[in-house]
């Protein structure tokens, strides 16, 4: 086989993880070229990581070196404009979160995906390590009995020079705070793992940041399971960590990291007895390989997904499923009641923008 040509567009913070997770391919694929806008970044980007091309202007690049993938590392509210371009250069396309803007800016995507047959799929590396496709496991076959509750802590810190970046901390640009921004991995991870979702009641507040966007966020989600679960996000929690438990009619699993985990960061505990422990608990402990969370993790299965003409996990259904909660949880914060799944449709500002009608409404 022939290696998969890559390209990149956005050679800010985040690309160097994007290139770490190409370089791990080996021979599989071939890193062909990289765009910015701005050319020193894209001359620091060159230098650091030996790209043999580099445009100024991402469709020229698209049009010339005509990728089979397509990573896409610029701020948010360009993603939907870039993705459908790659997809429509013939690419399949790997997006930064947030992957879109709205569910309007979602349908346009998977309408170009239909037109095109090539596959975009969110940057959601936490679903891909080993201890998140055990627990997947673990939930399908009931193993833990069934699943009652779930928490999600995201409780980072950002300061003032985080918010200096001229794309952040605004609706427009960044498209939402803690919850759109930093939450969202967790929070797809999650849901990801609860299950279908039905309902969410959310309120979020600008605790202490000279910014527009929310920097807290909570809300409690009925799952179609019967499960409850419980979500914070914050960027005012100076001893940070990501929290994410799950509580099963038999036992408890729980992993703790800050930005990705391996096996090492989970733990799983059986229901205190007198004769010693629940046997089961061993199995459920024994994770396997330790593949981490990262983007290459994502990216092996994105060519594994290409070869077999599958749609990615991160596409489709499920990457409606993760904007449309955050659709949701914005509207409920604005609305203050609960918003239903399947609820917003084209017409409601939650459809055209994931933040609604929040800019001028005031949180
Ligand atoms: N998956 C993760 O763990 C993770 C972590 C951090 C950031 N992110 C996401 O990655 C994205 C980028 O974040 P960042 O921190 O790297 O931002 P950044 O500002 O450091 O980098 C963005 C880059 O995109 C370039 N750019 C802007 N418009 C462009 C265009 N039209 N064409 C080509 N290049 C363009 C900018 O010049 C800049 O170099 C965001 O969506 C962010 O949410 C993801």
């Amino acid at each position: 086989m022939p290696p998969v040509r890559i390209a990149l567009i956005g050679t800010g913070g985040i690309s160097g993880s994007h290139v770490r997770g190409i370089k791990a391919q080996g021979d599989k694929v071939q890193f062909v070229a990289a765009a910015d806008v701005v050319p020193e970044s894209l001359k620091k980007f060159q230098e650091t990581h030996g790209v043999p091309k580099t445009y100024l202007d991402a469709e020229e690049m698209l049009a010339k070196e005509r990728p089979q993938i397509v990573h896409i590392c610029t701020p948010p509210h360009i993603h939907c404009k870039l993705s459908v371009a790659a997809l429509k250069a013939g690419a399949w396309v790997l997006c930064e979160k947030p992957l879109c803007a709205s569910l309007e800016e979602l349908d346009a995507i998977q309408a170009a995906e239909k037109e095109t047959g090539n596959k975009c799929a969110s940057v959601f590396q936490w679903r891909y390590g080993s201890g998140g496709k055990h627990l997947q496991k673990l939930i399908r076959e009931q193993a833990m009995g069934k699943l009652l509750l779930g928490v999600c802590h995201t409780l980072w810190y950002r300061g003032a020079d985080y918010y200096a970046k001229e794309w952040r901390g605004k609706w427009k640009s960044e498209l939402g705070g803690c919850s759109m921004g930093h939450g969202i991995h967790a929070m797809d991870f999650f849901l990801w793992q609860m299950g279908r979702w039905e309902e969410v009641d959310a309120r979020i507040g600008t605790l202490d940041h000279n910014i527009s966007v929310e920097d807290v966020s909570m809300a409690m989600v009925r799952f179609a399971n019967g499960a409850l679960g419980s979500i914070v996000n914050s960027v005012c929690s100076p001893r940070q960590e990501t929290v994410i438990r799950f509580d099963f009619q038999k036992g408890t699993a729980e992993v703790k990291e800050l930005y990705g985990y391996e096996n090492k960061d989970w733990t799983f505990t059986g229901i205190e007895r007198k004769d010693g422990e629940d046997p089961a608990v061993a199995d459920w402990r024994n994770i396997g390989e330790d593949v981490r969370s990262t983007h290459g993790a994502q990216l092996a299965e994105l060519l594994e997904d290409m070869a077999a003409k599958r749609t990615p996990r991160t596409s489709g259904e499920d990457a409606r499923s993760t904007i449309e909660f955050l659709s949701s949880l914005y509207k409920s914060a604005a609305t203050k009641r609960s918003v239903a799944r399947g609820t917003i449709k084209p017409g409601d500002p939650f459809y055209a923008k994931v933040y609604g009608d929040l800019e001028t409404r005031g949180k």
